[in-house]
């Protein structure tokens, strides 16, 4: 058979498995792993660095209008992020406004990427107003191939869902398939607390984390649970933060609950302390759910060794601090930090801080692989296209140099926020090569590949239960 191309000699790692081996490309797709006779292919010498399985982020905001600002990132820079980071494809949120249908939503979103994403992309879609009336829509999105859809137990008057409206939504995914995506934080009981400590002329951003405790997650994590029992579907919760929610979904787990979650690396990486760093820099920290007390850290990495947390993602929403042309920034926030723009970047240090963990130890390669592509891939309709290496399959592949250092810094990255939360930091392993589907994008710091090759993914509805 000829092949188009052959990466040659790299330490292949999957989920399961680790071992040496070629890798034979053909239309875009893995042809062949094994011992391989290039013949006429182009051929990349890969001995001494990894290969693993392109980056699944299931967890974007790009081009995202929120609380008076929009995303720094749209398409076009937040998926050079992504493939400067490894991350060969996204499941970006589409968000329907009150009062318009969720076809238009996804009409919207499908504007804003198309021909403007690297990477290849899917979407959820946020729902924030589902009458009864509304609900056969959500089966009208599978058919468009988008199978599941945010909720969100916060942000009242903005995005909040109550009750009724999430046992709504999940009863009907048991008919659809779909699957329900939780933001999991009393939204009620935080703005009391927030109006509080405003009325007490606590303004700086440290009080966004100090008025959204841990229970506060805990508690609606415990209630999205027992609403998604009662409806007997699995649940997914994005963004989990707090050891004290992990705890509720480890329960709910060891009783044979389909519950899922993911978390992300600024919860594995940064703490409550960064939000007291001088001045207005604890802005960049500003997200929700916020940065917890140092030592919640450690209990989410168990919860990833033991398979708590089955996933990470990053929750990229970057704003920038200061407002850069038209873009609004976190500066909205000054005198309040209610009014502090939620977010911060990620899509670009997710594989290298995760492979930094790999190489100090605190979980294996396999995992690795695991929890950044395969079980993303499997959870959201994606695999076997995406998420694994073996023949048949997208070739996405990633190559790590596990020997070369890369310092993270805003003067390197590729999105376009004006800062990177984990700014100096220097992490063990480099993103060599990327790959998606077969083409060359990425090669060390230069970019490649074809501008705008990034394609839409159509998801079947989940096939367990
Ligand atoms: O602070 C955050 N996480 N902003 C993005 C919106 C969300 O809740 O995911
Ligand atoms: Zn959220
Ligand atoms: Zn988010």
């Amino acid at each position: 058979m000829a092949y188009d191309l052959v990466i040659k000699g790299a330490n292949l790692v999957t989920a399961a498995d680790s071992f040496v081996a070629d890798i034979a490309i053909s239309k875009g797709k893995i042809a062949a792993v094994g011992q391989i006779d290039a013949g006429g292919a182009k051929v990349i010498e890969a001995r001494g660095l990894i290969a693993v399985p392109g980056g699944i982020d299931v967890h974007t905001h790009f081009d995202m209008p929120f609380m008076g600002a929009t995303t720094a990132d749209d398409f076009a820079t937040g998926s050079a992020g992504a493939v400067f980071g490894g991350t060969t494809s996204v499941v970006d949120f589409a968000i329907q406004k009150r009062g318009e249908s969720l076809r238009e939503a996804l009409d919207t979103w499908h504007k804003k990427a198309e021909g403007n994403s690297l990477v290849d992309y899917a979407f959820h879609m946020i729902i924030v107003d589902l009458p009864e009336k509304r609900v056969k829509e959500m089966d009208d999105m599978i058919k468009e191939g988008v199978s599941s859809f945010k909720l969100f137990m916060a942000y009242p008057g903005i995005f909040m869902s109550d009750d009724a409206t999430i046992f709504r939504a999940l009863s009907r995914t048991k008919e659809n398939g779909g699957m329900i995506c939780m933001h999991a934080e009393n939204g009620g009981v935080i703005d009391v607390l927030v109006q509080k400590a405003l009325a007490a002329g606590q303004i700086e951003p440290k009080y966004h984390a100090l008025t959204r405790p841990m229970s506060a997650e805990a508690e609606a994590t415990r209630r999205a649970i027992a609403l998604a029992e009662m409806a007997g579907v699995p649940i997914y919760f994005v963004h989990l933060s707090a050891g004290d929610a992990m705890d509720e979904v480890r329960r709910a787990r060891e009783r044979g609950a389909p519950v899922f979650a993911e978390t992300c690396p600024q919860y594995l990486y940064l703490s409550y302390d960064d939000y007291e760093r001088p001045g207005f820099e604890g802005a960049k920290f500003v997200m929700s759910p916020p940065l917890r007390p140092k030592g919640n850290e450690e209990r989410l990495w168990k919860g990833l060794v033991r398979n708590d947390l089955q996933v990470v993602s990053t929750d990229h929403c970057s704003f920038c601090m200061k407002a850069s042309g038209k873009k609004i920034g976190k500066e909205l926030g000054k005198d309040s930090f209610a009014k502090i723009p939620n977010g911060a970047p990620g899509v670009e240090t997710r594989l290298l801080l995760l492979w930094d963990a790999v190489s100090k130890g605190k979980i294996t390669a396999n995992r690795f692989v695991e929890i950044t592509s395969t079980t993303p891939a499997k959870l959201f309709g994606l695999y076997p296209r995406k998420g694994h290496l073996s023949p048949g399959a997208d070739a996405d592949i990633v190559l790590i140099n596990p020997k070369k250092k890369h310092t993270i810094s805003v003067k390197t990255h590729h999105t376009a926020a004006d800062y990177n939360p984990y700014e100096g930091k220097t992490v063990d392993g480099s993103i060599s090569h990327v790959f998606i589907r077969g083409k060359h994008m990425v090669d060390g710091d230069k970019f490649v590949g074809s501008k705008s090759q990034g394609q839409f993914l159509r998801r079947p509805p989940r096939n367990f239960n």
